[in-house]
């Protein structure tokens, strides 16, 4: 290994500032080889990698569906739908879905899906925080804790755009990882060398793990640095902002929300101090 590669990685290892290369700035969810992968993932019912199993998606719906008593036509926005898991079955009880997402991979794949099961969902290759709608939906929701992996300016620039989408008393439901989250607030270090391919790129490589926590922060990042025969050194930044029931009631309320709910995961089981996540339902005021 050259000098300039050794460099480049004691350099993305050294306390890089928060949200540093993280995926909404990456070429992440569009990248050829990843958004392969990571459809991959979506649709492997036994991984809860990129989404989560068929039975607790199902088991999502039904709790987000009866807390909310959602009747048919009414207006659900999914924000990073991915391939239309849940967006499907929204629309299977009769509300009026759209789905938007950043990977063409993964919205080209839902649309195909409900042309084939003839469902009547209006799916968007968009990014969500450049969402420019008012006063159109019933319920808005963002599944799978991908808010706290936004840097806090972005967070709060989508609160804001999901605060003018809603029509007037609408939801948002969504999720978040707390602060009591097992891998998320430890720290390790781990070698993985791909003779083949592996998640990042699709030639062989060796993959420099290395998670840390700011407990301060509460802030977690898992660092890949992925270093190959020829190119340069690449480091993809998995942020993750966690959350206590109290630091996330006070964020929706500075944007005008009233928390109605919240409970261990989107299921709506109870939470507890060792919840994992917190699943949230908030009101615009
Ligand atoms: C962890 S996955 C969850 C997907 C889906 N909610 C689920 O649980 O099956 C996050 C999804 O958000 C999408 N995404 C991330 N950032 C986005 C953005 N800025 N705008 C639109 N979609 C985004 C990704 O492409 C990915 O499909």
């Amino acid at each position: 290994m050259n000098i300039e590669k050794l460099n480049a990685i004691i350099k993305a290892n050294q306390n890089p500032l928060p949200f540093a290369n993280s995926k909404a700035q990456e070429d992440f969810w569009d990248n050829e080889h990843i958004s392969k992968m990571m459809l991959m993932a979506h649709l492997n019912p036994n991984w809860d990698a990129a989404s989560r199993r068929p039975e607790t998606i199902e088991a999502t719906c039904n709790w987000i569906l009866s807390a909310l008593e959602l009747k048919p036509h009414q207006s659900l926005l999914d924000l990073g739908c991915g391939p239309g898991l849940y967006a499907s079955r929204f629309c299977e009880q009769g509300l009026d879905v759209t789905g938007i997402d950043y990977s063409k991979r993964s919205i080209h794949y839902a649309i195909e899906q409900a042309q084939r099961e003839k469902q009547a969902i209006e799916y968007r290759y968009e990014n969500y925080l450049d969402l420019e709608e008012a006063l159109l939906y019933d319920v808005v929701t963002l599944i799978y804790c991908d808010f706290g992996s936004l840097s806090l300016t972005y967070r709060k620039q989508l609160l804001n755009k999901i605060h003018a989408a809603l029509k007037p008393g609408g939801h948002f439901v969504f999720d978040v990882w707390s602060t009591a989250h097992k891998d998320l607030t430890s720290t390790y270090k781990n070698w993985v060398n791909h003779e083949k391919q592996g998640f990042w790129k699709p030639t062989p490589h060796l993959e420099l793990i290395h998670k840390t926590y700011d407990q301060a922060l509460a802030l977690s990042l898992k660092q890949h640095i992925i270093v190959e025969a020829e190119t340069d050194v690449h480091v993809f930044n998995l942020w993750q902002q966690c959350y206590t029931l109290e630091s996330i009631t006070a964020l929706l309320n500075d944007h005008d929300f009233e928390v109605l709910a919240l409970v261990g995961d989107l299921t709506g089981v109870a939470y507890t101090p060792d919840s994992q996540s917190i699943g949230i339902i908030a009101r615009k005021k």
